[in-house]
């Protein structure tokens, strides 16, 4: 063995032993350590107290997370939280705790743990797991629902005014937001534009947790719920925000013909997803895309991809606006 091939051994354990890092992120994100950090720094004693945590087991995670700048160590024995801590608080603004909770559940680790079953027999490892597929499993109870939909949003919160301020929206007609979970994108397109009708349209149990009841958005927005693999609303704009990322391309394809059915004429539909860059270059929808495959039945597409999908709904793709965030509005009308 050369000194190389140690080395990249080495390197090569190092990247399996990782998702531990996760593991102790979640594992103090589950016991609220951020919230109680918020007033200064502690001590792992007075933490453990505040918290009901064993003390010794909760320095050793906190001295993992601070090799990442999560929190850190003085000199003292104490530990502070770091601006890139504050984010774990569950009262910051942009919130990270849900969506790590929700992005770290058993529903994700579990299939990530069995992700050579997709390779080996082709399928998504959820369903042979849990026994139903992925969305019907967040709805069974309140419980499991929250975990989801709450981390959904909170995982889009950061987003979505950087998306709404990217795209040129209008100011007139009515933006459907399909599949929009809590709504937090359509609050931030109907800002600013007083004109603009929204409706948010999604399952029951998910609107049951919208917030769009605001002083700014008053008398313009209302929720829908039912299917959209059935039918959706009647609108000019359609979002589909980290939607067709679920699922695979004729499901696909069935729930932008829906949107084209209801599309009025030169309306747009927005799907509002990663447009996967062909490099060798780090990008999130290479991670979410093993994600998609593994827990759900989806994947992160690329502009070839989108094309496709849409002349077989009949549509053609016009546009490609990039934003800040790692998605992209890639923008279809109908043929
Ligand atoms: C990945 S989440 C995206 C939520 C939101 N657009 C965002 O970006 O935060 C997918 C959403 O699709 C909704 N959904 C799943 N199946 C659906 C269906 N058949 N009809 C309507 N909505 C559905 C889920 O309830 C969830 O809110």
């Amino acid at each position: 063995m050369t000194t190389d091939s140690r080395a990249s051994a080495a390197f090569l354990i190092d990247e399996a032993l990782g998702f531990w890092f996760p593991a102790a992120l979640r594992a103090a994100a589950a016991v609220g350590v951020a919230d109680h950090l918020a007033d200064g720094p502690r001590s792992p004693d007075e933490l453990a107290s505040a918290t009901g945590t064993d003390a010794g087991n909760l320095y050793r995670v906190l001295r993992l997370l601070a090799t990442r700048g999560v929190v850190a160590e003085d000199p003292e024995g104490g530990f502070r939280l770091t601006p890139l801590g504050d984010a774990l608080r569950t009262d910051a603004p942009h919130s990270a705790r849900s969506a790590i909770l929700m992005n770290t559940d058993r529903s994700l680790w579990w299939p990530a743990a069995s992700m050579d079953r997709c390779l080996t027999e082709g399928t998504s490892a959820f369903e042979g797991i849990f026994g139903m597929p992925f969305f019907e499993h967040f709805a069974q109870d309140a419980e499991t629902a929250a975990v989801f939909h709450e981390g959904m949003a909170a995982m889009s919160d950061p987003e979505n005014a950087p998306i709404a301020a990217a795209y040129g929206f209008p100011d007139a007609g009515t933006v459907v937001d399909v599949g929009g979970g809590h709504g937090g994108l359509l609050l931030e397109v109907l800002r600013g534009r007083p004109g603009l009708r929204g409706v948010l349209y999604d399952q029951p149990h998910v609107l049951a947790g919208h917030r769009l009841d605001t002083e700014e958005t008053k008398g313009r927005w209302s929720v829908a719920e039912g299917d959209f693999f059935t039918a959706v609303p009647a609108g000019d704009v359609y979002l589909l925000k980290r939607i067709l990322h679920d699922w695979d391309d004729d499901q696909s394809v069935t729930i932008l013909s829906r949107c084209r059915e209801a599309l009025a004429p030169g309306g747009r539909i927005l799907v509002i997803d990663a447009v996967v860059p062909r490099d060798n270059a780090p990008h999130q929808s290479k991670t979410l895309d093993v994600l998609l495959m593994a827990a759900l039945v989806g994947r992160e597409r690329t502009e070839a991809d989108f094309e496709a999908l849409f002349t077989a709904a009949g549509l053609r793709l016009s546009r490609i606006v990039p934003t800040p965030t790692v998605l992209s509005v890639v923008e279809a009308t109908a043929v």
